[in-house]
């Protein structure tokens, strides 16, 4: 500064104020009005990361709660990670998904600065639970950049308070950890399974895939909604996912004009405990026992890439099961990954959440029924709480 103001002696005062007006001008719109975080598990992007990443998914007590969890979460991390690499050696040796979040990211943010230029600059930062760029550090650069308005906005567009609601749950504890309140205004987009860009961008993925089946079969197909599924002990504290994934499925169907019968499966079950289904690879054995061995997969809870599309879907299902069961033509819808309508309906999400000027929906504040987590409760209060004006 002492430099600047030496050299600003040599003019005259009129050309000192005018320089100084373009400094502060340029300081003022290289720092984001609006920061909005984009927030999902992460996966790793290398075998190496493998091991942290698992590590941090055990440990994780919004996710999962395990007897003495600080010694049995590492224990299984570290024997599940060289299966785990194996499948991810299998996909190109790591996740696509911080590749699309970027890419998605890139693309509402430009929207965003057409649509709103009342809250541009707009910029995103990328918010993983369990692998880098971590939630925390994201929220530290948020901070640092000097964002006066943060959005919280949750990639998976159907709310589980084993995904959404941990990731709400760290920003909470990224705050309370610390004396200083936040200097950023947060509000958060905590569900969207309904929203019509999105049903749209289902639809027609659905549609290009149709179109691959030979044409005398195309009527014949099954379509199979697979999601992730949940303990049922999860369920049955009353997680709001189960329904909020069929609302997906049923806008899906309506705009596909009901063109072919469907079902809602879910996948990734693991462990003894009893997990929401039916399971998606059960239900490809009972439809082609049944003579139904035309199918086409649909992922409908995870928007891009990710480790149970490309490895579970692809190889395990459509590949090995469906090889084992005799199907005739078994096909996966592409994931939304870098379609320019999910963009676009991204970009939609945020410029009507930011009109609104609402904290968060009705639904977030309520706690499930039967929650035994504390810190649910303080993390809803933490934003239903939080001053827009
Ligand atoms: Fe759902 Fe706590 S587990 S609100």
């Amino acid at each position: 500064m002492e430099h600047l103001n030496n050299l600003l002696c040599l003019f005259s005062e009129t050309c000192k104020n005018a320089f100084l007006n373009i400094c502060l001008c340029i300081n003022v719109q290289s720092r984001p009005k609006t920061g909005i975080l984009m927030l999902n598990m992460g996966g790793p992007e290398k075998l190496e990361d493998v091991h942290d990443f698992l590590l941090r998914l055990f440990m994780d007590r919004d996710l999962m709660k395990l007897p003495v969890q600080n010694k049995l979460g590492p224990f299984i991390a570290k024997r599940r990670t060289p299966k785990i690499q194996e499948q991810y050696s299998k996909i190109g040796g790591g996740s696509p998904i911080k590749h699309w979040t970027s890419m998605q990211g890139e693309g509402m943010v430009k929207l965003l600065d057409e649509i709103s230029p009342e809250t541009a600059p707009h910029k995103f930062y990328i918010g993983f639970r369990y692998v880098q760029p971590l939630t925390e550090e994201a929220i530290e650069e948020m901070e640092k950049d000097g964002v006066e308005r943060a959005v919280a906005f949750t990639q998976y567009p159907q709310y589980s308070c084993s995904t959404t609601g941990s990731s709400l749950n760290a920003i909470y504890r990224y705050y309370s950890n610390r004396a200083d309140r936040p200097k950023m205004r947060w509000s958060v987009i905590d569900r969207w399974p309904t929203h019509p860009l999105l049903v749209e961008c289902f639809a027609e993925h659905i549609q290009n895939e149709l179109l691959k089946f030979p044409e005398e079969k195309r009527d014949d197909v099954v379509i199979l909604f697979s999601a992730h599924s949940l303990p049922m002990a999860v369920v049955n504290r009353g997680d709001p996912y189960p329904q909020e994934v069929g609302a997906t499925v049923q806008r899906v169907m309506e705009k596909l004009g009901h063109c072919n019968p469907y079902r809602l499966v879910w996948q990734s079950r693991v462990g003894p405990m009893a997990w929401l289904g039916p399971q998606t690879d059960e239900v490809i054995k009972g439809l082609c026992e049944r003579g139904k061995k035309n199918l086409l997969l649909v992922p409908i809870a995870f928007t891009s890439d990710h480790i149970e599309t490309l490895h579970e879907l692809d190889i395990e299902y459509g590949q090995v099961l469906g090889e084992e069961c005799g199907v005739e033509n078994i096909r996966r819808a592409e994931s939304l990954n870098g379609n320019p309508l999910f963009m676009k309906a991204l970009a939609d999400l945020v410029q009507s959440h930011l009109k609104s000027n609402k904290p968060c929906s009705r639904q977030l504040t309520l706690r499930c029924p039967l929650c035994t987590n504390p810190t649910c409760g303080k993390a809803k209060a933490f934003f239903s709480k939080q001053n827009l004006s």
